[in-house]
Order: C-alpha cells, then structure tokens, then sequence
C-alpha cells in the first residue's frame, strides 16, 4: 500500500490557503491560522469535512479536540491514534502540525482506497491550540485531553483582549459535548516536521524522535513610572523597559554560560511597552520568558536563578517592581523505544537515511506520552529548518515518505 504524494501535497496547498496572508518580511504566502480565530475555524470546517468524507466517525470534545475513528474488525481493542495540531503562530508555515493531521488523514484515505480494515480502530485528530501563542500556554488541547489541564482551567484562559477560550469554543461552533479526558490509546505516532537543522545537515531522510525537552514559560508585568524622557535625571528613573533589556540580556548570558547545559534555550518573544512612545521613560512593560532545556534539574536552576535575579533587579533599580507569572511548565518526555523500534524497523526496510532526535519545539504527543506509548516521525526541512516563519519548506518527497512511514508504523501497531 503506497499513499498518494500528490493527494496529500493538494490537502497540504488547500489547507495552507486557509488564513494565508502575504507576509512582507519574506515576500512569501504565510499562514495566519491562531486559535480559535475565524481562520483557525475555517481550517477545522475544512478538516472536518475531509474526515467525514473519508468515513470517519467524528466527534469534538469540550475543549474543540476533533476526532475521527475508523472502526476495526476489534471494536473492544485499544485504537491506534495519530494526529496534530492545525492551529498556526501568526507567522507560520503550511507544515507545522499541518502535515501531522493531513498525513494521518492520508493513511486513512490510503486504507480506505484498499478497503483495508485493521484489527485495532485507527483514530485522527487535531487538537486545539497546540501553540499557546493567543492563551498564552501550549498544547491546551493535548493537555486537557491527557489530564495535564483540567477543561475548567483551559475554559478560563483568556487573550490579550479578553477573550475566553470557552467563549471563543462557542463563537466558533466547536464547544464539542464528547468528554474531554481520552481513554488511553494503545499507542500513538505523531508526523512533524523537525523545524531545526539537523536532519537536512546531516542528509537525513527522516528522524526517529527520542523525546522532547522541558518548556518553562512565564508572563513577566515589570511596573516602572512614566516620566519625561529630556528633564528626568538618570539617577531619578523608573525605567521599566530597561529592566526588561537587562533581564533578556541576563538570561541569554545564563544560556552562554554553560552552567545550565550545552542545551539550554532562550526568548523574549514578546515585549509590550507602555505607554510605548519616543519621549516618556516606560511605566511597564509585559514581557514573556521561554526557556527550552532538555535537562530537568538544569531548567530548575534556571528558573530559581532568574528569579533571584528579579529580586536583585528590583534592590538595583529602587522603585521597580517585578511580577512573574507562569504560564506553561512541562517536564522533558521520553517517548517509547517499543515504538521507536516499530518506526526503525519501518525505516530500514525502506533503506532511508535516519537519525534518533531529541525535539527542541513541544508537540502534542509529549501529552499523550503521559497516557500511552507514544512516537514521533520528524521530517527533515529546507533552509536549515526554518519554523514559525513562512519560509518553512519540507519536499514533497519527504513529507510523501514521512507519511508512508507512518502509515506502516500504524499498520504494525494496530495489528
Ligand atoms: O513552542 C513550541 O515548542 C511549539 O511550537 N508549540
Ligand atoms: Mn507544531
Ligand atoms: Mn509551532
């Protein structure tokens, strides 16, 4: 059973339309599809439609995951799940969780061009808000469906304009009534692109993924006072932009330093100013700190050590005050070597070019990890691996062999 490359790249071009924009910055058609927006909804209508063509059963649950199963000659046997996320950062890509949920839809659309029934259900999804960019914490979906999040906390969270996330199920027509909390799979494979380097550096076709590195992420209101940028002596400021600038340069100092691991990852992402003009010394600023290492006792210093460092920020700078809040904390994952060994297998037999990867972005299956053995099949991408930038490109080759990998890795599973 070979699945169809050009049927899959059309899905990946019509999806990627959906919530396009033309991005100045790279003069590229990028993809605008954040949670729950109008765009977001308009990718899940389209999704949907594609799964309820193919046959699926689908459902939505209380926090919009959207899934599709296909029975197996087994109704009483653990489903065999694949799937990923359709939800966009506003400068993405057409491939970031994209070609996840399309290249499961393509295994299914493959069985049943051969009238394939597996003994295992095969069950598809995506979930929601993988990215965390509008409610401010990633995989919500995932999370609350693995019992990370409750439904209530994910409900409350809210964006920048005081959205809810629950208003925003209902404004969009996807406050689904299947329960939220899934029953365990037997396993679960999920296709991503790798959104780094290494898999094009070192000619790879394709990346068995080991697991996923610990993710900390907080929402810092630095609280300085406004004043005249020509008459307020230096020694009388309240600058709370310059105690913004210190702490991004503090902690990529902290990464530099090796004393938290080679690994460790840092971003300032977003940055807000106010009142946010030329001539008056910033009041405060909301700012965010990501923090990416795959080492749990190093993440944990790093976060106790920028937190003194607020304190000693605030000793240095009299009059500014400094409010961290968290908003996302997973520990790093390990996924199954049983299914690492069942995608090795796969791709020996097809005598590609593959490596063992640790993911440096989070994804959705380092939820599922928590109830079920899971897997990763990584993608190589060109331009060392651009993400999170409409640059992002993988071949048509090599999501159309990422997908047949996974759709012989389910095979082997469901059976
Ligand atoms: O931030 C991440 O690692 C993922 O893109 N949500
Ligand atoms: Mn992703
Ligand atoms: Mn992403």
């Amino acid at each position: 059973m070979r699945v169809d490359s050009d049927r899959l790249w059309r899905s990946l071009a019509e999806l990627g339309e959906v919530g396009a924009y033309d991005d100045e910055a790279t003069g590229l058609r990028g993809v605008c599809r954040l949670a729950l927006t109008d765009a977001d909804a308009a990718g899940r209508r389209l999704v949907r439609r594609w799964f309820e063509e193919v046959g699926l059963a689908v459902r939505v649950d209380r926090i919009g995951n959207t899934y599709g199963r296909r029975a197996g000659s087994d109704a009483d046997a653990g489903v065999v799940m694949s799937g990923s996320h359709i939800d966009s950062v506003p400068t993405g890509g057409r491939f970031d969780g994209a070609l996840g949920v399309l290249g499961a839809l393509e295994v299914v659309r493959t069985l049943a061009d051969a009238g394939t029934v597996t003994r295992r259900p095969i069950e598809i999804a995506f979930f929601t808000d993988e990215e965390g960019a509008r409610f401010g914490t990633d995989m919500l979906g995932s999370a609350t469906a693995c019992g990370r999040l409750s439904v209530e906390q994910a409900w409350a969270l809210r964006d920048r304009d005081g959205s809810t996330v629950r208003g925003e199920l209902e404004r969009i027509g996807f406050l689904g009534e299947a329960p939220e909390r899934l029953t365990p799979p037997h396993a679960y494979v999920e296709l991503h692109i790798e959104q780094g380097p290494i898999l094009e550096a070192a000619g790879m076709d394709a990346g068995i993924v080991t697991g996923v590195q610990a993710i900390s992420w907080f929402e810092l209101t630095i609280v300085g006072r406004a004043a005249h940028a020509g008459t307020t002596p230096m020694e009388l400021r309240r600058d709370a932009g310059l105690a913004a600038a210190r702490i991004n340069v503090r902690m990529h100092e902290m990464a530099a330093s090796g004393r938290y691991g080679s690994g460790m990852r840092v971003t300032m992402g977003r940055i807000d100013a106010s009142p946010n003009r030329v001539n008056i010394v910033p009041r405060n600023v909301v700012c965010t700190v990501d923090l990416r290492n795959p080492d749990d006792d190093a993440m944990a210093a790093a976060e106790s050590d920028l937190e003194r460092y607020y304190r000693e920020l605030e000793r240095d700078m009299p009059g500014i005050r400094i409010e961290a809040r968290q908003t996302a904390r997973t520990a790093s994952v390990r996924f199954a070597p049983a299914v690492q060994s069942v995608i090795e297998a796969r791709m020996q037999a097809h005598g590609v070019r593959y490596q063992r990867i640790l993911s440096g972005a989070g994804h959705d299956a380092q939820e599922l990890a928590a109830i079920c053995p899971a897997g990763m099949i990584f993608v190589p991408g060109k331009h060392d691996g651009i993400s999170h930038n409409p640059r992002e490109f993988s071949t048509q080759e090599a999501c159309a062999l990422g997908t047949q990998l996974l759709l012989e890795t389910l095979l082997d599973l469901s059976r």
